[in-house]
C-alpha cells in the first residue's frame, strides 16, 4: 500500500478502535458542534458522545447534554466559576481513557490548551478550529510526533485535500489548490464596503455556519487561516499552496500531482459530509449528504483570487511566512477585529487594516512556546482593542 508520508497522513485507524467509537466534543453548542451531535444520533452504532464542553451557553449545554445523559457535560466560561480549575477539568475529561476521539470545534484560540492535552495523552484529533494550528502549529506537530497522535481535518478544503491524498505519495505533490467561495462581497462594488452592515456580512450565500467564521469567509481571511492550516496539516510549503475563487462551492479544493493531474473532491456545501469523514475514517457513512446533481449545476466556474478586495490571504500568507510568533498575532489581531464589528464598534472594512497594523507593529519571536503563542495572542488582543477608538463604528444589529 503506498502511503503519503508526512506526520499528518494518517492512512490507517488504529485496528483496536471499538465500536461505537466514543467522542468528546469541543464545542458542542455550536454549528459544527450540532452536526457532529446530528451524526451521533443517526449512528448510534458508530458512535456515542462520552464528553460534552461549550463554552457559557448552560441552557443550550444543557439541551444537548439531556439527549446524551451518559455524557460528562462541562462548562468553559461558566458563570462564577473558576476558569483554571474549568480548564483543568476539561482537559482532564478529553484525555479520559474511555476517550477514543477528540473532535475540537469550539471557537478560536480557547481551543488550543485542551487539544494539546489530548494530544499528550496520545488522542487523536477531529479538527475544525483551524486556529490551533494557525496560533500554534509547530507545537501541536511536535506533540503529535511525540505522542503518536493523529489529526484528522474537518475544514472541507482539507478534508478534501486529505481524501485527495489518500494513497498518494507526498513527493508527488505539486502543490495545494484551496477553493473559497469569495462571500457575500464577491461582485459588491468596492467602495460600497464602507457600509457593509454586520446582517450582510453574516450572510454567506453557500454555507451557514458560525458568525466568526462566517466575517472571516467575507473578508477572506479564512482563506489565510486555511493556508497556514494547510501548510501545518500537509507539511507542504507555503510557496505550493494556492488559492482559487470558486463561487459554486462544490469542488471543495484540489492537488495538483507532479504528473500534471489534478485530483479534486465534490459535494454539496454540507459540513456534515467533512465532519461524517474525520469521525468514520477510515470507513465512509452510508447517505451522508446527496451527491451533487452535476447536470443541473451545469457549470462550475474558478477565478483568480483578486488581492486587492481580499488583502487577507497575502497578510496571513506573509504570517505564515515570518513564522514563530507572527500566525498567533494574526490569529488573535482577526479575532478581536471581528468580535470589534460584530459588537458594532468597528467597520468592516477595518477589520483587516486592524490585523495588519497589529501585525506590523508586534515583534514577533522565533521560537514559538505555549507561553510565546499566548503572550503573543494577548498582545495582540490588546493592540487591537486600544486601537479602536479611530474609526467610526456602523450601528447595526445581529439578524434575530
Ligand atoms: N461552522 C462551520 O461550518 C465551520 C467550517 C469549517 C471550520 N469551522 C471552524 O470550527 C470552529 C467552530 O466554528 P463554529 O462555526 O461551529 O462556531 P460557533 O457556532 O460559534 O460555535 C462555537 C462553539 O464553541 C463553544 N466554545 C466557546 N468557548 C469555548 C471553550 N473555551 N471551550 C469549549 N467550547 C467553547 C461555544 O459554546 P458557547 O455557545 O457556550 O459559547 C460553541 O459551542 C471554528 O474554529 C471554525 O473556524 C467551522
Amino acid at each position: 500500500m503506498t502511503r503519503v508520508e508526512t506526520a499528518f497522513q494518517p492512512t490507517e485507524m488504529r485496528s483496536s478502535r471499538p465500536s461505537p467509537r466514543r467522542l468528546a466534543l469541543l464545542g458542542a453548542t455550536g454549528s459544527i458542534g450540532r452536526q457532529v451531535c446530528d451524526l451521533v444520533e443517526r449512528h448510534p452504532d458508530r458512535f456515542t458522545l462520552h464528553v460534552l464542553v461549550a463554552g457559557s451557553d448552560a441552557a443550550a449545554l444543557e439541551a444537548v447534554a439531556r439527549r446524551h445523559p451518559e455524557a460528562h457535560a462541562l462548562l468553559a466560561h461558566a458563570a462564577g466559576a473558576d476558569p483554571i480549575r474549568a480548564g483543568r477539568a476539561i482537559d482532564e475529561a478529553v484525555s479520559d481513557p474511555e476517550v477514543d476521539l477528540v473532535v475540537v470545534a469550539a471557537a478560536g484560540s480557547d481551543a488550543l490548551a485542551p487539544t494539546l492535552a489530548a494530544l499528550d495523552a496520545g488522542k487523536d484529533i477531529a479538527l475544525a478550529t483551524k486556529e490551533v494550528l494557525v496560533m500554534a502549529g509547530e507545537l501541536v506537530r511536535e506533540r503529535m510526533r511525540r505522542h503518536g497522535s493523529q489529526i484528522f481535518p474537518i475544514d472541507s478544503e482539507h478534508s478534501a485535500i486529505w481524501q485527495c491524498l489518500w494513497g498518494e505519495h507526498h513527493r508527488a505533490i505539486r502543490r495545494l489548490i484551496l477553493t473559497g467561495s469569495g462571500g457575500p462581497f464577491l461582485r459588491r462594488p468596492l467602495e460600497s464596503l464602507e457600509t457593509v452592515t454586520i446582517a450582510e456580512a453574516l450572510t454567506h450565500p453557500r454555507w451557514k455556519m458560525g458568525p466568526k467564521i462566517t466575517v472571516d469567509s467575507a473578508t477572506m481571511m479564512n482563506k489565510g487561516l486555511e493556508v497556514i492550516e494547510a501548510h501545518f496539516l500537509f507539511d507542504v510549503p507555503y510557496g505550493a499552496i494556492d488559492v482559487v475563487v470558486h463561487p459554486q462551492s462544490v469542488v471543495h479544493s484540489m492537488v495538483e500531482f507532479v504528473d500534471g493531474s489534478i485530483k479534486a473532491q465534490l459535494g454539496i456545501p454540507d459540513m456534515h459530509l467533512p465532519i461524517a469523514v474525520a469521525l468514520s475514517f477510515p470507513e465512509r457513512l452510508d447517505g451522508v449528504t446527496p451527491a451533487p446533481d452535476l447536470a443541473a449545476l451545469g457549470q462550475l466556474s474558478f477565478e483568480a483570487l483578486d488581492g486587492v478586495r481580499y488583502p487577507a490571504v497575502a497578510l496571513a500568507r506573509e504570517a505564515g511566512e515570518r513564522g514563530g510568533t507572527a500566525p498567533a498575532v494574526l490569529n488573535a489581531a482577526n479575532e478581536e477585529a471581528v468580535a470589534l464589528f460584530l459588537k458594532g464598534q468597528r467597520r468592516f472594512v477595518d477589520i483587516i487594516p486592524s490585523v495588519r497594523a497589529a501585525i506590523e507593529a508586534a515583534q514577533p519571536t522565533d521560537d514559538l512556546t505555549l507561553e510565546a503563542a499566548i503572550a503573543a495572542d494577548r498582545w495582540a488582543r490588546t493592540h487591537v482593542r486600544a486601537s479602536a477608538g479611530g474609526t467610526s463604528p456602523v450601528r447595526s444589529k445581529l439578524p434575530a
